[in-house]
């Protein structure tokens, strides 16, 4: 008779029998490391279900938002993303991946880095027109044991005072605010940037509705993005943030690091460091980059650490 095991009733299926059924269903996956990704995914994701008693109702919620996800998303609007910054996932992944301790930190590269940026002379503006107060940022790209490296690429990029990256913004050549500088054979680098303000990620989106009804705002504070690469090193995605900035203790993204704030001083146009081109008020700020050497890997913590 169906229902019974003999003149016993059938055992009722457990919560925790899903969990072993599902996990056990990738044992085996060729792909060792596939198989792993697979069944730590689904352990964790029941352990997560269970945790918070999920009703069905919220799971298919979940799946609406997570459909609407995915059609916002294309080739210029990737909300995928702004859900794994916004839940830090990113961040995790990113800080899980760090290559040294004695390498510059690295953070979020965001959406709005554009492959193919103008090279261009050292001491040049990345900008193409008035957008913010003029910022001097210099420095020397060397390695962990403070070997200057000539011939470093920095690729550089960030918003103006209309709070806009230049991928944003209809109004602005392609070329604004971004470019590609070179170190000199003494490590040294420089470029003509404005003062970056705080912006807010896109917001219009279900990742914006989730920030909303949390009580999280969308802001980041501001910041310039850099990408810095050498030939035998790891390369480092980074930023360079504002110490002054609001939201540095709240950042949308989780991606500001303490070691990444920067000073942007106040210098005045009687300054004979005075920049060509500039007038009036300007800052500068010093930014020294430090990089690994390729196949440098981080030291195992101990157990217990
Ligand atoms: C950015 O800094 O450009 C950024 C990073 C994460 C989400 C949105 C924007
Ligand atoms: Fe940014």
């Amino acid at each position: 008779m169906s229902g019974t095991f003999g003149d016993s009733p059938a055992p009722r299926t457990a919560p925790g029998d899903i969990t072993a059924l599902a996990v056990a269903s990738f044992a085996g996956c060729s792909d060792a490391r596939l198989g792993q990704l697979l069944q730590s995914l689904t352990a964790h994701l029941h352990a997560f279900a269970a945790d918070v008693s999920l009703t069905r109702e919220e799971w298919e919620e979940a799946i609406r938002i997570l459909t609407e996800t995915g059609r916002l998303t294309d080739d210029r609007r990737q909300e995928f993303v702004l859900w794994s910054d916004t839940l830090g996932l990113s961040m995790l992944v990113d800080t899980l991946a760090s290559v040294s301790d004695r390498a510059t930190e690295s953070t979020v590269l965001g959406p709005f880095y554009v492959p193919g940026a103008p090279a261009r002379a050292y001491g040049e503006a990345i900008f193409e027109g008035p957008c913010g107060a003029p910022a001097w940022v210099h420095g020397v790209v060397s390695d962990v044991d403070g070997v200057p490296l000539a011939g470093a690429e920095l690729d550089v990029w960030q918003n103006g005072d209309n709070r806009l990256y230049a991928v944003q913004d209809p109004d602005a050549p392609e070329e604004h605010l971004r470019g590609r500088f070179s170190t000199r054979s003494d490590g040294t680098y420089a470029f003509l940037a404005v003062r970056p303000v705080p912006y807010t990620i896109p917001a219009d989106g279900p990742v914006g509705r989730m920030l909303a009804v949390t009580g999280r705002h969308p802001w980041r504070p501001a910041h310039i993005h850099l990408i810095v690469r050498a030939d035998g090193y790891v390369p480092v995605t980074t930023h360079i943030f504002d110490r002054e900035s609001p939201y540095l203790e709240s950042d949308a993204v989780f991606a500001v690091k303490p070691s990444l704030l920067r000073d942007f001083v106040p210098r005045s146009d009687d300054d004979p460091a005075l920049p060509a081109g500039v007038e009036g008020r300007w800052f500068s700020v010093r930014n020294d980059i430090v990089l690994a050497p390729a196949g440098e890997l981080r030291a195992e913590p101990a157990p217990g650490d």
